[in-house]
């Protein structure tokens, strides 16, 4: 029997735990991916330190937290490889490695480094955060992925991924097989918008950094209370006032979740609902949806976590070192 066809992602431990932005951009793809492909789920410890160096050992905590996070939501840890990137030494070399063949202009073009650079601040700024995308290289190169299921925010990393994967074949012979994005369709799946707005009053990503966030294992009434404060039309005063659902972060997060939305959006169009009807059968759906996750997360212990992520960065391992063999042969560093 052949080898079945890997995916590989990634989320980084600079929180306690998933937002639903993680959940539907990217953890939701990856339960139903995994009966497919063999699913490499890791837990990029390395790149918080990219914003929280001055703070290890909470990214440690926070590691197991996202394990646990990833089990809840439904990955399967029989089926599935749940692992710390630095567990998995293979890849700080093959970053290493990496970094002797990426130009930095590649590197400075990245968006996202500049919008990191400024909230850091350019006095406090580390080498690795510009390397960044190079440590995400490595991780997704190592498995020799088919595809990389992510949110849409990170498609610039997937290409300039790509493109280091190829410069290395360029120079020292094919190892690296091309990987696709895996990305929802969805539009609002790729890029869940958060309950707040911006200072334009328009819906901006779920992001930690906005505090704008429901997270999967929030409570019941955490959920309803985030949800009652959330954003609407802000012209829509009283019930009879006509929605914009497109502009309302409840409307938009009630799509993702509701089988109804489509009605609900028409009525609060046309002002025959309020959107504290909205916000009401949204607390109503997400918290049924959201239910058998909690469920599992509260029967996940420390010791089966740490378990699982023994077993996981064996099995990463395993797959890791054959890859930097080839690396190295290729190289001649034998
Ligand atoms: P991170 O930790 O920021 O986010 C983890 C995953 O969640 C997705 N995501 C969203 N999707 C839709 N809407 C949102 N509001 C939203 N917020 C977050 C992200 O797209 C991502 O899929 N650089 C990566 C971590 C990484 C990685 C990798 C990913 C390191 N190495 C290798 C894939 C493969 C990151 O910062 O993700």
């Amino acid at each position: 029997m052949s080898d079945p066809k890997r995916i590989l992602s990634g989320m980084q431990p600079t929180n306690e735990r998933l937002h639903l932005g993680n959940y539907e951009g990217a953890l939701r793809n990856w339960v139903e991916l995994q009966e497919i492909y063999k699913l490499y789920c890791c837990v990029v410890d390395w790149h918080a330190l990219t914003t929280m160096a001055d703070d290890p050992a909470q990214i440690a905590r926070n590691s197991k937290e996202i394990a646990k996070d990833y089990i809840a939501a439904g990955i399967d840890p029989a089926k599935s490889t749940v692992f710390i990137q630095s567990h998995v030494k293979e890849h700080a070399e093959l970053h290493l490695i990496f970094s002797m063949i990426t130009p930095l202009g590649w590197l400075e073009r990245v968006p996202t480094y500049k919008e990191k650079q400024q909230t850091v601040g350019t006095e406090r700024e580390a080498y690795g955060l510009l390397g960044y995308p190079v440590l995400q290289a490595a991780d997704i190169l190592l498995y020799k992925p088919y595809g990389v299921p992510v949110g849409r925010d990170q498609a610039p990393h997937l290409e300039l991924s790509r493109e280091i994967g190829r410069r290395f074949n360029r120079l020292y012979g094919e190892v690296f097989p091309e990987f696709a994005n895996i990305i929802p369709e969805d539009e609002l799946r790729a890029k869940v918008p958060g309950l707040d707005a911006d200072d334009d009053g328009r819906l901006r990503k779920m992001s930690k950094s906005y505090d704008n966030c429901i997270y999967l294992s929030d409570t019941a009434d955490e959920t309803a209370a985030k949800i009652k404060g959330a954003f609407t039309t802000p012209t829509k005063m009283r019930k009879t006032d006509p929605g914009v659902p497109e502009g309302c972060a409840v409307c938009q997060l009630l799509r993702l979740y509701s089988p109804n939305w489509q009605i609900q959006w028409e009525e609060d169009r046309q002002g025959i609902r309020g959107c504290m009807q909205n916000k009401s059968e949204f607390i109503e759906v997400l918290n049924e949806h959201l239910r058998p996750i909690r469920e599992r997360r509260a029967a996940i212990g420390d010791a089966d976590i740490d378990a699982i992520l023994r077993k996981g960065a064996q099995e990463a391992r395993e797959f890791a070192a054959q890859t930097m063999d080839e690396v190295r042969l290729a190289m001649h560093f034998v």
